[in-house]
């Protein structure tokens, strides 16, 4: 059976955002993110704390978390990589920091600049302080079903990195299709394999829909019995260090879809369109969801 309730985790200020060529005014973000908190959205990744040479869309973050109006309710989250990122988050009072790192060498290397040896102090240290500080984390884990460098990544490697960050004490673990490749049969396999080394009490799916396969493979991973999945509303999104790595999974779509088959999300689905079509008035381009593409056309 299906579950009846799903947990939406709106990435769309970071995910879809830090690929975006078109700058946004930090008021219009503000403006937005206020838009996403009246949905009905339990969680709101609002931006990271990297580099901005390397991500500078989201060079504001700490104007963006304190302009925001906080709902109780929301959890308001942040990327960050390093204990830089950490230290620059904590001075926001975000609630929760998200950790990431790839299971393949090669994506690691251009998305942080480390190995994947190098990095686990790195997190270990994040993870360690931001509880110390009372911060859940969410630790994600990128190209779990192929690399754009490498190809095919191996499910043992997969579950190996999975299993040193929840170790380390995450408390959420997202795992990324980054650049979109999965298809059905394969989400099946693989979280079949993972289930028998893994709780899925504390996993989450993170789909891109590049090549339109997002929401057959949430279906499958509903089907595992997973209940938290990210999306990003119009299906804005993507990784700047993955080639050809595109929008993720629409938030309006997967609302959509879970509504018509009678599993609650808690989202307004019209006030959730309202936030997209602000979004991309301001991105000056139509965005790719299908409840986008309807809309557009009315
Ligand atoms: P680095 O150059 O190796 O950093 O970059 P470093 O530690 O050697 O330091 C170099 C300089 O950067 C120093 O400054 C540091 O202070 C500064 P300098 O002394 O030269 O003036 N620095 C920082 N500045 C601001 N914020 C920081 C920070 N850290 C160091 N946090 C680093 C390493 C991780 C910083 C860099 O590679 C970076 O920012 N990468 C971010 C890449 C990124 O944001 N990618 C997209 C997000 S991941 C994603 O989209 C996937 C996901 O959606 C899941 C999926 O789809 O699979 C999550
Ligand atoms: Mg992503």
């Amino acid at each position: 059976a299906l579950p009846k309730h799903v947990t939406i985790k709106e990435v769309g200020p970071r995910d879809g955002l830090q690929n975006e060529k078109v700058e946004i005014d930090t008021a219009d973000k503000v403006a937005w993110i206020n838009q996403l908190s009246e949905t009905g959205l339990s969680y709101i990744e609002f931006s990271s704390f990297v580099h901005p040479k390397w991500i500078p869309q989201l060079k504001d973050a700490k104007q963006v978390a304190s302009s925001i109006k906080r709902h109780p309710g929301i959890t308001y989250a942040a990327l960050v990589p390093n204990q830089k990122g950490l230290e620059a988050a904590l001075e926001t009072d975000v609630d929760e920091v998200s950790i990431f790192m790839s299971a393949s060498e090669t994506h690691n290397k251009k998305n942080i600049n480390k190995s994947i040896e190098e990095t686990y102090p790195i997190l270990t240290q994040v993870v360690e302080e931001a509880k110390q500080e009372g911060k859940t984390v969410r630790g994600y884990l990128s190209t779990v079903f192929g690399c754009p460098y490498e190809g095919a990544v191996p499910i043992q490697q997969v579950i190996e990195v999975s299993i040193r960050l929840l170790d380390m004490g995450v408390d959420e673990l997202s795992l990324g299709d980054t650049i979109g490749v999965a298809n059905p049969l394969q989400v099946d396999r693989t979280l079949t394999e993972i289930r028998k080394q893994l709780s899925f009490d504390q996993i989450a799916m993170h789909f891109h829909n590049t090549r339109g396969m997002a929401l057959a493979n949430v279906l499958v991973s509903l089907e595992h019995g997973i209940t938290t999945f990210d999306a990003s509303v119009g299906g804005l999104g993507g990784c700047p260090y993955a080639k050809g790595a595109s929008g993720n999974l629409a938030t309006d779509d997967l609302v959509h879809m879970l509504h018509e088959m009678g599993i609650e999300t808690g989202i307004n689905a019209e006030q959730l369109t309202q936030s997209a079509l602000y979004i991309q008035s301001k991105l000056g381009k139509s965005l790719p969801s299908h409840q986008m593409q309807v809309c557009n056309k009315e």
